[in-house]
């Protein structure tokens, strides 16, 4: 029987993921049968706000068994034989509950890394089966591992750009700002921070994640192991003045994020700035709480 299977995502880059992926099949194992389809296709909008997220499959062989891989017992046997991966395998399981079970279960000569890896392990459990994939990350991000700390977050870094030009004076300013001591909150793991100590003296990097070594390295970044809500005194320890500018990228939504900037404040001097990335999860959800929060 052929037939065409759709795919709902929680995020519209998802289906683009997927869809990259699938064009890739020849060289990844995440879709490992030749039966799982001839084409995928996204359907728009691309956006995550609006449009139904969806990639089509068509010409689909696998029986629904096929589709649903293996129990936990057959993928550990299948794992277990394989010969281990060379070099750092990053984990990436939905679940992640999985991560746990895999940590315990997978042979000592596997070498698991969230951040240097070469391969990843993609392990995700539906109707209680578990469908799985082992991918050479080079081929899924353009850019090599140990690369894609650096360029990845030079991604998260334009929306830093855009909002320092503003401080600096209007979108077209070239002129360079210099800082005294930032508070970079949620650095891990260290684009903001690494672009923030090229202009300032000092950056107090805060977030119970590992900063990239080459960040955590730089002269002028002090790394605080610890959350927002814990770090208060040990800024006012380290800068006493304080700080001219406040930067959060927390991966929390506005009204988690608004009281943890709020109590961050007495950190600051008169006249300092504070740039916080508003962080919208799913379509219209939260925006009438974080608009009341922010006012
Ligand atoms: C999107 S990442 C930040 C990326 C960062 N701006 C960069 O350029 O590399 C969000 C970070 O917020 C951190 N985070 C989440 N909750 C936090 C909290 N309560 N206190 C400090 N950091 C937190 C997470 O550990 C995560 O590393």
């Amino acid at each position: 029987m052929v037939y065409d299977v759709w795919i709902e995502t929680s995020h519209q880059s998802l289906c683009t993921r997927l869809v990259t992926y699938f064009d890739q099949r020849s060289t990844l194992t995440l879709f490992p049968e030749s039966n799982f389809g001839t084409r995928a296709e996204e359907l728009g909008p691309h956006t995550s706000t609006s449009g139904p997220k969806l990639v089509r499959l068509s010409g689909v062989t696998a029986s629904p068994e096929q589709l649903h891989a293996c129990s936990r017992e057959e993928l550990l046997a299948v794992l277990a034989a394989q010969p281990a991966p060379a070099g750092g395998v990053r984990l990436q399981c939905l679940p992640l509950g999985l991560n746990s079970m895999l940590l315990a279960a997978l042979p000592r000569s596997w070498r698991l890394h969230p951040v240097h890896f070469d391969t990843v392990l993609h392990v995700l459990e539906c109707e209680g089966k578990l469908n799985w994939g082992l991918a050479p990350a080079a081929s899924l991000w353009r850019t090599p591992p140990d690369l894609r700390v650096a360029r990845g977050c030079s991604r998260a870094v334009h929306k830093l750009q855009e909002a320092l030009r503003a401080l600096r004076g209007g979108a077209c300013s070239r002129a360079p700002l210099r800082l005294g001591t930032v508070v970079d909150v949620g650095a891990a793991p260290g684009g903001w921070t690494a672009h923030l100590a090229t202009m300032a003296e000092r950056v107090i990097a805060i977030d119970p994640a590992a900063l990239a070594p080459e960040v955590a390295a730089l002269p002028n970044v002090t790394h605080l192991h610890a959350r927002s809500e814990d770090a208060l005194a040990d800024i006012l320890r380290l800068a006493p003045q304080g700080a001219d500018l406040l930067v959060c990228d927390m991966n929390l939504v506005p009204p988690e994020v608004m009281p943890l900037v709020a109590a961050l404040l007495p950190a600051l001097r008169p006249g300092a700035q504070v740039i916080v990335t508003l962080k919208f999860v799913g379509v219209g959800r939260d925006r009438a709480t974080a608009a009341k929060t922010l006012r």
